[in-house]
This record gives C-alpha cells, structure tokens and sequence, in this order.
C-alpha cells in the first residue's frame, strides 16, 4: 500500500499546510495543556525517561491525523509480526528478532517452528559466564596472566552499539580491564591500539555477524600475528573470542566452543547490541550491568507493544519524524547529547536509520513516493553550540534536532552540572522561541525539537533509549513502506573495492575501469612508496 494515496495521509498534509502558517509560540499560547499533553514518561525500573515533544510543530489535529497515519500503515500489525518472529525482512527470507534478545525467560518465540528462546537464553548465559571467569582471572591468556586488555574487532553493528555501550557505562563505573575498538581498514588505528596493550594480557573479541567483513578479518589477521608472535601460534585461540552468525568458521581457526558465541542470522547488524556482540561490555562491567541493560530494552519493548498509539514514545517520535522529513521536507535532523559520555550517540542512530530506511524503494520493490529517511548526524553539547549550532539558529535550513540529557550526575560537581542541563533546556528554547531585534541578532525560532531526559545514565536507561531509538525506527519503516532489515546499498561499494584493490596490486596499468578511477589508481601508486 503507498501510504500517500490514503485519506489518512491527505489529512495529514492538510494539517501540515495549517502548521506551516503558525509558530511554535502560538501553540503554546493557545494551549496552557500543550507541555503536558506532548510528553511521555517512560519508567525503566526505578529509573524514567521523560520525552518533551511539544517544541514539536504540531498541534492536537496534526498528532491525531498522525496516529491516523501510523494506524493506516499498519503498525500495530507489523509491530505484533515482528515480535513473533514473521518474516518481516522480505529481501532476505528473515524476521527481525532484536526482541527476542532481550525477551523475558518465559517467552517462546517461534521461527520456522521451533522456539529461539532456548538458544538466546543459552547464549546469554555463556555471555555473562566466560565474562565473569575473565574478571575473576579464572580464563586467561596461554601464559597464565590475567587479561588486562580487551580489543573488540568489528565494525558497523559490531562496533558501533560497542563502543556507544562502553562510553556510556564508562561515566559511572570502573571497567574491569582496559578496553580499545578497532574497526576501520586503516593499519594506523589498529597498530596504535596494539601499542597501548602486551599481547600476553590482551583478549581480542572479534564481532562479525557475517565473518566475511574484509575490515574485521583484516584487522583480526594483523592482531593475531601479532599475539602469535609474542605467545606462539598455537597458542592465539586462547586470546580470541568470536561473535558471529557462522560459530563454524570460528571454530575451524581452532577455536574452542567457549570462545565462540553465536548469533543468529534474524538479528540485523544495527541491531544486535543485545546479543553476544555486547561481550566486550559485560567483561568490562559484569554481567549485571548487562542483564540491567537488557531489562531497560525490554521496558521500553513493553511501552511500545502495550501503549496507545498516541501515548506510545517509539510511535510518536516516529511519525513525528515522519511529518518532519516526508510532509515538512525537513532533510536532516541533529541528535546531541548533553552527556559527554554519549558522545558516541549520534553515530550510533546514525547507522540505525540511515542503513535501516536510507531506501528508495518499497518492501515489494517499487519505487516509493514519499521522501525516506533523512540524514543524521550530531555530537555532543555544550560542544555543538560552539561549532554547529548557529546554523541551527539562524541558517536557511530547518533542522529538527533530537537534545538527550540526564537528570543525576555521576560525578558530585552538581552545579556544573545544572549548568550543562541549563544549556540543553535553552537552546531548545532559543530554537522554538527566537527573539527579534536587529537582522543579524534576530533569531527566528519555530525550530522543533525533541528533548528526552533520563533519570540516570545507568544500564537500565541506556538500554531504554536504544530501544526507543530501535523502534522509531521501525515505525518510520512502517510509513516509509520500505523493509527496515536489509541494506543492499552498501555491497556495490564492497564489491568494487575488491576490484580497485586488485587494479593497485596489478604491476601495470590494467584497463575495466573509468578514467577518474584509473587516474586516481595511477596518482595513488606513484605516491603511495614515496614516504
Ligand atoms: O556493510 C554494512 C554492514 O553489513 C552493517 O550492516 C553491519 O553492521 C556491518 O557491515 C558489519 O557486518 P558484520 O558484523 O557482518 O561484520
């Protein structure tokens, strides 16, 4: 179904039309309820999360006409399938299951007749096992030394969810061991990495789904010489551990079972935070923190299977970002995180919905007729305001922006504190607001925003804005009437770099190629043993 052939869709533009014409101001001059009507509290355990989206240009009819939207697109329905493990990934013959990853023990969900739930539980419990024996120093490296450093190898999926765990967990407790990511094909970032770690106390844990990732397995191959040439060949199996949907092809570089933890082909890269993929994590802070995060997910995979359509976070923030991009023309929006901590936040829902709905075609192939997702980016506050933040203010481009604080601060500099948060809070309200007063110091305001705060940054509430992100995403999916699970785009460029490796390896210029490529493949080689 294209969904701008609906009613509920011409409705929606109507009420966009009547938007366009008024100002954030008189939303809320017109309506003492708005703030209140337009935020959500979300409770993670004894933690919140409180979502404010009425810097938002919406009124009651456009969110209605909204819901309408996301009704007609039949979210409920897709939400309900990909829970229960429907094939909703169509390309690739597969559910999508990140659900089931943090699923209650009691749950069964069943792919191709049989219930996942005993392998994801069984996993998880290897998960939090050999992290706890290497905290505790009972699995350590072939000279019997505790391990000291941990290098997670992956890249994408296996990186990003990673290292955005790590940073976050990082700003309240203590990691166990010291811990690197390596993930981009650059020999420089992962010889300095080495140059920071002894290879007799190194644990690498190597994340790819696929085990076909050229970045990863050749960074993995540079590592494991590298452990190899200081502890002997024989002996690098006991400093590697693999995450990945192929536990076999693992297990014939000589791995032992312990070492290797699978995941499953229905969990997307972008996805998988709750799998295995995390182990990096839960040796650096214990599997409680782990089990905590998994318990946040699920809240927020509660909120969203059980709330009204127009109380439910996941739902709202997607068809608002739905109305920003595909009725506004919004073409990007800024995510930043008033967290130092979260620094890596942006990047992180950066994959998430630009891999995810960065489509431009339907699930069933055709052409779509809406604009899809819009371009993500951002970074941290106050950083932003010094960098970025003018054109926010005062450029020709409305930019919807997503500003994530926290309540409670780690640290006892609480005044500090108040005053990043009093920075987050005003420059939602610049954005909205404006001023007027000369043409270079007027601000225009009508600049919507989207502000979430957590109680804490704890494991819980991570886990619980990841799975909000997760499922806006999903529901945008749903409207954009594209599949949310495949990313088809990015092949053509690994493929062709297969093929521009071989043309700078080859000792003459060899033909099959454009003449810029050819030209920047001749310039390359020439330099390229000059230094
Ligand atoms: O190239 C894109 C991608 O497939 C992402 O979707 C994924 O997260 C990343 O590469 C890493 O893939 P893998 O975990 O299979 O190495």
């Amino acid at each position: 179904m294209d969904i701008t052939t609906t009613p509920a869709w011409s409705a929606a533009l109507k009420n966009a039309a009547t938007i366009s014409q008024t100002t954030l101001k008189d939303l809320f001059a017109q309506n003492s309820a708005r703030a209140e009507s337009l935020s959500i509290e979300v409770l993670v355990g004894r933690d919140a999360m409180f979502i404010d989206f009425s810097k938002q240009n919406v009124d009651d009819h456009a969110v209605q006409s909204l819901i309408a939207v996301a009704e007609q697109a039949g979210v409920e329905q897709k939400r309900n399938d990909m829970f229960e493990g429907v094939v909703v990934n169509g390309t690739e013959h597969q559910p999508a299951l990140h659900t089931a990853l943090r699923a209650p023990e009691e749950t069964s969900v069943n792919v191709n007749g049989v219930d996942v739930m005993e392998e994801v539980l069984r996993v998880r419990a290897q998960v939090n096992e050999f992290a706890e024996s290497v905290r505790a120093g009972r699995i350590t490296g072939a000279t019997g030394k505790k391990f000291q450093s941990v290098i997670n190898v992956g890249i994408g999926g296996s990186d990003l969810g990673p290292t955005l765990v790590y940073e976050a967990l990082s700003s309240s407790c203590t990691p166990a061991v010291q811990v690197h990511f390596v993930s981009n094909i650059d020999p420089a970032e992962v010889r300095s990495v080495l140059r920071e770690c002894n290879p007799e106390t190194t644990l690498v844990v190597l994340c790819s789904k696929s085990f076909s990732t050229a970045e990863t397995l050749s960074n993995g191959r540079i590592i494991a010489d590298w452990i190899s040439d200081s502890v002997g060949a024989t002996n690098v199996s006991k400093h590697l551990a693999v995450v990945s949907v192929f536990p076999e092809k693992a297990a014939s570089v000589g791995l032992a079972a312990d070492y290797i933890f699978p995941m499953w082909s229905w969990v997307g890269g972008r996805y998988s935070i709750s799998s295995a993929v995390n182990l990096v994590n839960v040796i650096a802070f214990g599997s409680s923190a782990y089990n905590d995060m998994l318990s946040g997910m699920r809240s927020m995979d509660e909120h969203f299977m059980t709330a009204p359509l127009q109380r439910n976070a996941p739902v709202l923030m997607g068809v608002l970002n739905v109305w920003n991009r595909s009725m506004l023309g919004r073409e990007t929006r800024a995510m930043i995180a008033y967290a130092s901590a979260l620094k890596s936040f942006a990047s992180y829902v950066q994959q998430l919905e630009m891999e995810s709905n960065g489509k431009r075609v339907t699930a069933d192939g055709n052409p779509v007729s809406l604009p899809t997702s819009p371009i993500v980016w951002g970074g941290v506050g106050t950083n932003a305001q010094h960098a970025y933040m003018q054109l926010l203010h005062q450029g020709t481009s409305v930019v919807p922006a997503d500003f994530i604080g926290v309540a409670a601060t780690p640290t006892h500099d609480d005044e500090v504190h108040d005053a990043l948060v009093a920075n987050l809070f005003a420059q939602t309200q610049a954005l909205a607001f404006g001023n007027e007063t000369d043409p270079h110091r007027t601000l225009p305001g009508n600049r919507p925003s989207t502000t979430i705060m957590l109680s804490s940054l704890s494991p819980r509430t991570l886990g619980a804005l990841i799975a909000l992100y997760e499922h806006s995403v999903f529901v945008q999916g749903c409207v954009f009437g594209v599949n949310s699970f495949d990313q088809w785009g990015v092949e053509l460029g690994k493929k062709l770099a297969n093929e521009v490796s071989a043309q700078i390896t080859a000792p003459s210029q060899s033909g099959g190629t454009d003449a810029s490529t050819a030209k920047l493949v001749q310039w390359y080689k020439t330099h390229r043993s000059n230094t």
